[in-house]
């Protein structure tokens, strides 16, 4: 399997499917619609509907049933995107190479763009659940909506002691709360749709679940290495403002060298989870190495 390749493609169709969500333009609030598809189409690495369509492959071919999840969890991201890069909260001035919302549009519209993409990810998966009639697959997409939410309301709980502990002390347990909910519930929540909706059993969805637990936490981890020592022409995002900001990052409590080492850890352990998936697994397992060593 050709890893690259492999990625180009999921980000292809995610890209393509993305695309058919635009919003109109001939309507009074068109810069508000302007505003969403700015950062919805700004080319992010599409990580999470990834992580969906993937995982759900392990077990199924047919991966349109899980594309309005893909788009769904790609609106929330980039919600919480654009949120986080709010003067009230990150106060970043460019994301994607690009301005960020809220400096290319203003501050209310960067709100209300937000607010929109979030509503509209539920609204694509109420569409997905009024158009199911197979009572067997309802019941399933009700089980992953449910979970949806809550993974939802969990990186909203972690975006928060992210604001609440801006330059203050964080005590090392509360630091991995923070990871895991602000980033890694939404890699979490992306693995379980693909094993729920490929009818994985319950030990293949916890033997997933914990794989996801592991990248999802590690790439935050990377994401504040990056911050530190990353080339802000690749990432498309300011590079030393998580030291400038006094956030809590694994490189402010830890070190830049023992962040490493915590990653390196971490990652090995997701990629035997997958081993044990043989061929099947193979994907998962590079993209466990990928997350590691990305340079985006
Ligand atoms: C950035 O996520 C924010 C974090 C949760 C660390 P990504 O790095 O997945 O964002 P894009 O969409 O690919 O830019
Ligand atoms: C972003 O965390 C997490 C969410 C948006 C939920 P960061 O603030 O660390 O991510 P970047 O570095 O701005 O992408
Ligand atoms: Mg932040
Ligand atoms: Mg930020």
């Amino acid at each position: 399997m050709d890893f690259k390749e492999e990625l180009k493609k999921y980000q292809k169709k995610v890209e393509n499917e993305l695309a058919k969500y635009i919003k109109d333009k001939n309507c009074p609030e068109k810069t508000l619609n302007e505003s969403m598809e700015y950062s919805l189409m700004a080319g992010g690495k599409r990580l999470r509907p990834i992580l969906i369509l993937s995982t759900y492959q392990i077990f199924k071919d047919n991966i349109e049933c899980c594309m309005p999840y893909a788009v769904a969890i790609e609106m929330i991201h980039n919600f919480s995107l654009i949120h986080d890069d709010l003067p009230a909260i990150d106060n970043d001035d460019f994301r994607h190479g690009k301005l960020t919302n809220h400096k290319k549009f203003n501050e209310s519209t960067a709100i209300l763009a937000g607010d929109g993409l979030m509503n509209y990810a539920y609204y694509v998966i109420s569409e997905d659940l009024k158009n199911t009639t197979d009572p067997q697959g309802l019941m399933l997409k009700l089980k992953v909506f449910n979970e949806f939410t809550i993974a939802v309301d969990r990186m909203l709980a972690g975006e928060y002691v992210d604001t609440e502990f801006e330059g203050k002390p964080i005590s090392s347990d509360y630091l991995e709360y923070m990871h895991k909910n602000k980033t890694g519930a939404l890699i979490r929540l992306c693995v379980r749709i693909g094993a729920i909706l490929g009818e994985a059993t319950d030990e293949q969805l916890e033997e997933l679940t914990s794989y996801a637990e592991k990248i999802g936490l590690a790439f935050q981890i990377k994401d504040d290495i990056l911050s530190e020592e990353g080339d802000e022409l690749i990432t498309g995002k300011p590079v030393g403002n998580d030291r400038e900001k006094n956030k809590c990052t694994y490189v402010t409590k830890y070190g830049l060298q023992e962040a490493k080492d915590i990653l390196e850890k971490i990652i090995s352990e997701a990629v035997a989870i997958t081993e044990k998936h043989g061929e099947k697994g193979e994907f998962l397992k590079q993209l466990a190495i990928y997350i590691k060593e990305r340079n985006k």
